[in-house]
């Protein structure tokens, strides 16, 4: 049987990452992102396909809404060479950070 892809953005680290490799763990291969911190985000490459699973990192900045254009040619792309497919399965939208202030607290800057 043919796995299912899971798209996991900010999967280099915390929750994000907890949740590819436990996708890993159940059978799925799977497409996860990162901001800045390649190194980590291959690590849990490298550990995803140690479970015998196919993975791959690609960089991907939310902050950036230009580039969602390009992020999105870069996924048809890497869907069609390394899974002969035009989609993934599943979706987790994780990626960002954690701001412990109130919202009247938070600057425009956080925000975006
Ligand atoms: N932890 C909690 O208790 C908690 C509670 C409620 C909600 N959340 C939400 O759950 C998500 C994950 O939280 P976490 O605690 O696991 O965070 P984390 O450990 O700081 O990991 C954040 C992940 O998101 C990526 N990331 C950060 N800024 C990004 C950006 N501008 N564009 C693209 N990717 C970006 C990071 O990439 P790099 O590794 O390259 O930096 C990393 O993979 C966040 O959206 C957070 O707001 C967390």
């Amino acid at each position: 049987m043919d796995s299912k892809i899971a798209l996991i953005t900010g999967g280099s680290r915390g929750l994000g990452n907890n949740a590819a490799l436990a996708l890993a763990k159940k059978g799925n291969d799977i497409i996860l992102t990162y901001n800045s911190k390649q190194a980590d985000a291959d690590k849990t490459v490298k550990e995803i396909e140690q479970l015998g699973h196919k993975a791959i990192a690609l960089q991907l900045d939310v902050g950036n809404t230009k580039s969602f254009i390009e992020f999105a040619e870069q996924v048809k792309k890497t869907l069609k060479d390394k899974w002969s497919t035009d989609h993934f399965d599943f979706l987790v939208n994780n990626a960002g950070i954690g701001i412990h202030a109130t919202f009247a607290e938070t600057t425009e800057d956080e925000f975006d």
